[in-house]
């Protein structure tokens, strides 16, 4: 073939893409429904391909930008639904939630190929997820957490400790990496009845795992979990998945063994990793549940230690919430060393500071279903088509000036004034399938600041980040870069 029939050949190619992409690109224009115009290539996505921002921050720039109840959209090339609307999202999220209850997820996993990466409950679908969710649901129960006070306290005193003896070398602390610790810690102690020594060892084994699934400094990573939840189709072709499979095969093997000792001592403990086990026996679908444990790992690790590094950024950056907190935990707490159940419900100001703290950096920034069948939208012309992908920017909602004046400073206040329209805060999900690890969330949360606060005072130190960004990759909200704070040890 000479050069100029090659290149003949190439333009024919070039121009029918270029046709294709158009015809993709009319999919709303033809139906007359409101759309944000897309750009070849990335459709509605430049600025998270160029680095600029988060999924969650892209979705939300297109949720700002509107007034429509819904939006066309694209990721990519395929067309999807962007919702902006209290009851619009209620008739996804929940009323008409047998024709929504998978994520984007789902379908990008190929069970026939890879069946032990769809065992997890973010990325199982159907019958799976069903039986899954109500199996571990109890290992989250309120009544079951109350009884895991003193495993919370305990990973409280090891961080204590570990702090205490960091500082006397030097009181510049690195507060992520501290976070990182705990989450590790906390969520092993509590769900697996594991002691992860991450405040003991330096190079704990689980410490080392949970960096290697979820951190988006690992430019891989946080793209091949960005992709999978938005386009299945390039997921599956490239095989991306949602977590590191070799760093997942090391985890099964740690719970394995652990499940074997449960067994040999006839020990109990009634936590996730026994539910799990008694799920096993009965589970008849594709897949090694223990598999799915590991996302329940990273998501136990990766939202409690970013969340509590924003919280420890704003702790130091505004002294007078810092004094204001500390006052009320230690009128509450009395003369108490530690504190009880009880008495974490009585602190209003740290509710309203961890309610803030959701508010601002919602971990999951965007909430996305699949839609099963061809779903005709009530008083409207609107047909959404049975496989398209349909989004609900939370990120965008919970920095809506609207419903938060000053979306942007962190004022825990706003949920004392009493103004909010509490449809529209949601940080956890709604419905369903919205997060069964809330109350988790906000014990261990709420501990670790009460005894952070009671044993030191936290200050920005000369490496502290001006303000708080957010990291570009990935799929949920991450700092982007280590938090260093000066922590003086109070008597
Ligand atoms: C700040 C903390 C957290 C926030 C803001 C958060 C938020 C969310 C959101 C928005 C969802 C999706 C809900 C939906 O699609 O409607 C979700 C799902 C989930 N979260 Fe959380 N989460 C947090 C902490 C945790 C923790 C600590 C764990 C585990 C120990 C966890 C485990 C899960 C799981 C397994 C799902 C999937 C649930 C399902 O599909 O049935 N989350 N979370």
């Amino acid at each position: 073939m000479n050069a100029a029939v090659m290149m003949m050949f190439f333009w024919v190619i070039l121009v029918f893409l270029y046709l294709k992409m158009q015809e993709k690109f009319s999919y709303w224009k033809i139906r007359n429904i409101p759309y944000v115009k897309p750009i070849p290539i990335f459709g509605n996505l430049k600025n998270f391909f160029l680095g600029k921002c988060n999924i969650g921050q892209q979705l939300a720039s297109i949720y700002l930008d509107s007034n429509e109840k819904l939006v066309g959209i694209f990721m990519l090339h395929k067309p999807a639904v962007l919702v902006r609307d209290s009851d619009l999202i209620k008739t996804i999220l929940i009323r008409n939630f047998e024709c929504f209850h998978n994520r984007s997820a789902s379908t990008s996993v190929d069970v026939e190929k890879n069946p032990d990466a769809s065992t997890g409950l973010m990325v199982s679908k159907d019958e799976t997820w069903k039986f899954i969710r109500k199996t571990i649901t109890p290992a989250f129960s309120f009544l079951r957490l109350k009884t895991m006070m003193d495993n919370i306290q305990v990973c409280n005193n090891e961080m204590i400790s570990y702090l205490l003896s960091k500082t006397k070398e030097n009181r510049e602390i690195n507060m992520r990496d501290v976070a990182l610790r705990y989450g590790v810690d906390t969520v092993c102690s509590i769900l697996f009845g594991i002691e992860a020594n991450c405040f003991k060892e330096e190079n704990a084994e689980l410490r080392l795992l949970a960096r290697n699934l979820f951190d988006y400094r690992i430019f891989q990573r946080g793209f091949n979990i960005a992709m999978v939840f938005i386009s299945p189709f390039i997921s599956k072709i490239f095989g991306f998945d949602f977590l590191h499979i070799e760093s997942v095969q090391n985890l099964v093997k740690i719970l394995t063994q652990c499940l074997r000792d449960r067994n040999m001592n006839f020990r109990r403990r009634n936590d996730y990793l026994d539910m799990l086990s008694d799920a096993m026996k009965k589970y008849t679908g594709k897949g090694n549940l223990l598999c799915g444990a590991t996302e329940t790992f990273v998501a136990g690790n990766e939202a409690i230690s970013s969340s509590l590094c924003f919280a420890f950024y704003h702790l130091a950056n505004d002294l007078n919430i810092q004094h204001k907190l500390r006052h009320e935990i230690k009128e509450i707490m009395a003369e108490g060393k530690q504190v009880t159940h009880e008495q974490l419900s009585q602190i209003s100001y740290l509710d309203f500071f961890t309610k803030e703290l959701f508010r601002m950096y919602p971990i999951v920034p965007f909430l996305d279903r699949v839609c099963k069948r061809n779903f005709h939208l009530e008083n409207s012309n609107i047909i959404i088509e049975e496989g398209m992908l349909v989004y609900v920017p939370l990120f965008g909602i919970l920095h809506d000036p609207e419903f938060y004046p000053d979306p942007y400073t962190f004022r825990p206040e706003r949920f004392s004034d009493g103004h909010l329209d509490w449809s529209m805060y949601f940080p956890f999900g709604k419905g369903p399938r919205m997060c069964l690890a809330k109350k988790y969330t906000d014990l261990v949360i709420k501990m670790c600041l009460v005894n952070v606060l009671i044993n030191f005072k936290l200050e920005l130190s000369s490496k502290s980040p001006n303000e708080m960004t957010l990291h570009s990759r990935g799929f949920s909200c991450q700092p982007s870069g280590d938090v260093f704070l000066n922590l003086y040890k109070l008597d």
